[in-house]
This record gives structure tokens, C-alpha cells and sequence, in this order.
């Protein structure tokens, strides 16, 4: 059991996962990729009342990228079905447990079924504090940046901003994560082992954690794995270790 291995003290305080593999649990299963996805729903569930039981205050999950977009029509549906059965179920587990709902990513692109139940779930749990739980749809981290440097060249040329003024801190202010403090924790599953466009510039101090295990099958037990493995590592930003103890 690693729950009781983990110092409570020491926990990541921004956990980010890239929730990958749905396809694949549903093939070796001879089913469909979108029974994947659904199965893939109990699995966000259970991380998500994991990390709140925990203390974890932000949690982000990788939902749905830019290139997803290019999947087959059909699949893309299935994912934004879900999504808003997803919202329409889960507001009042958010509202139990006290979790506020948040979103990042080109919400306006999203079909305008999922743009509503999101704004209605974002707003009805606006006021909750135990823990942000943010989901990442139609999200790319490049369109992200795009987005960032447009806005700030806008106020650089209307004189909101002067180009001097332009540091770590502004850019945090822009990013679609504005109110979120960096990654600690990244974590992706599948086995594949690669950041997929995903929050690019928040992670630059992130310990990444790679595990073979499938989304769908991935579990609150495998989540306190994730964190007790993250609390044996070495976090030394750049300094040396005996500057850290
Ligand atoms: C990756 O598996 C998973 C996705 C693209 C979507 C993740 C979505 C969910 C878990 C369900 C909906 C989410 C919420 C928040 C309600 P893949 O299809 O890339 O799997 P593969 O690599 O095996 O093909």
C-alpha cells in the first residue's frame, strides 16, 4: 500500500496527468475505442476523489488536444458526448467534495452543448476551495503561446505594456493557466513516454512520471505510487544537492 508511505507534508502540489491508452485497453478487449474512453471516465473519477482525499490542490488532466481535433468524426463525438454526460453527472461530486471545476485550452471551439454545460459546472462550483481540478480541452500548449505572445504585442503597441516590463511573472499572467502555480507533478500513461504538446512551459521544473499501465485501468493506488515515487526524488532547481539539504 503506498498511501501510507506518502508524507502528507511533502505532497506535489500541482499534479498534471496525460491520460493516454483508451484506445488500446478497448483493442486488447476486442471492443471499440470509444468503450475505451468510457471506461476511461472511471478513471478520472477515482483520481480525482484520490487527490482530493489527499490534499493535492490542483489537479490537471489532459482531456482533449488541438490534434485530437483530426481524429475520425465519430470518435471526436463520442469524446464530446462524454464530456457533457460527464459535467451533467459528476457537478454534484465536485459540490460534495468541494472541488472547483476550471478549463484551459480554446474553449470556444468546442461544439456549443459542451461550452454551456462547462460554463454552468465552472460557475456553480466557482466558490469551492479544496482542491482545482482543471481540464485541458482543445488544448496545445504552442496555441497556448501563440495566444500569449498575441496578447502581449497587443499591449506592447497600444502602449498597455512596455517590452522591458516583460518577465517569468507576465508571462505566467497570460498563459491560459494564469491562476494555476506550476506543475510538480506529470504524469502519463500507456508507456509512452513524451509531453504530446501539454503544458509545456508550466512544466519546466515538473519530475515526470511514466507509467505502462493503461488510463482506463489506472487507479487511486497507482496515483499514491505516482506521488510516493515523486517524494523519493531530489527537486534541486537548478542548484546543487547540498545547497537543497
Ligand atoms: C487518450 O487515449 C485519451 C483521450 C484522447 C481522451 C481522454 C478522455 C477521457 C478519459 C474521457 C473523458 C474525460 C473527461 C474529463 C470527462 P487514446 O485514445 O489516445 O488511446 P490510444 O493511444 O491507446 O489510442
Amino acid at each position: 500500500m503506498f498511501k501510507e508511505k506518502i508524507d502528507i507534508q511533502r505532497l506535489p502540489q500541482h499534479v498534471s496527468v496525460i491520460m493516454d491508452g483508451n484506445g488500446r485497453w478497448a483493442k486488447q478487449k476486442g471492443l471499440l475505442r470509444a468503450f475505451g474512453h468510457e471506461e476511461g471516465t472511471k478513471a478520472v473519477r477515482d483520481v480525482v476523489e484520490g487527490c482530493a482525499e489527499l490534499g493535492v490542490k490542483f489537479l490537471t488532466l489532459y482531456a482533449f488536444s488541438t490534434e485530437n481535433w483530426n481524429r475520425p468524426k465519430r470518435e471526436v463525438d463520442t469524446l464530446m458526448r462524454l464530456l457533457v454526460n460527464s459535467l451533467k453527472k459528476e457537478i454534484k461530486t465536485l459540490t460534495e467534495n468541494n472541488i472547483k471545476l476550471n478549463a484551459i485550452g480554446n474553449i470556444d471551439s468546442l461544439p456549443k452543448k459542451a461550452q454551456k454545460e462547462l460554463k454552468e459546472v465552472i460557475d456553480k462550483t466557482a466558490g469551492n476551495e479544496r482542491m482545482v481540478l482543471t481540464l485541458a480541452l482543445s488544448y496545445g500548449s504552442r496555441e497556448e503561446l501563440i495566444h500569449v505572445v498575441k496578447d502581449l504585442c497587443e499591449k506592447v503597441k497600444n502602449e498597455e505594456l512596455s517590452l522591458d516590463a516583460i518577465d517569468e511573472s507576465i508571462i505566467n499572467q497570460h498563459l491560459y493557466t494564469q491562476n494555476l502555480p506550476d506543475v510538480d507533478l506529470l504524469i502519463r500513461t500507456s508507456g509512452e513516454q513524451r509531453i504530446s504538446n501539454f503544458l509545456l512551459w508550466q512544466i519546466a521544473y515538473a519530475e515526470l512520471y511514466f507509467t505502462n499501465i493503461l488510463w482506463p485501468d489506472f487507479r487511486r493506488e497507482n496515483l499514491y505510487e505516482a506521488i510516493y515515487n515523486y517524494q523519493t526524488r531530489e527537486r534541486r532547481f537548478g542548484k546543487t544537492s547540498e545547497q537543497i539539504s
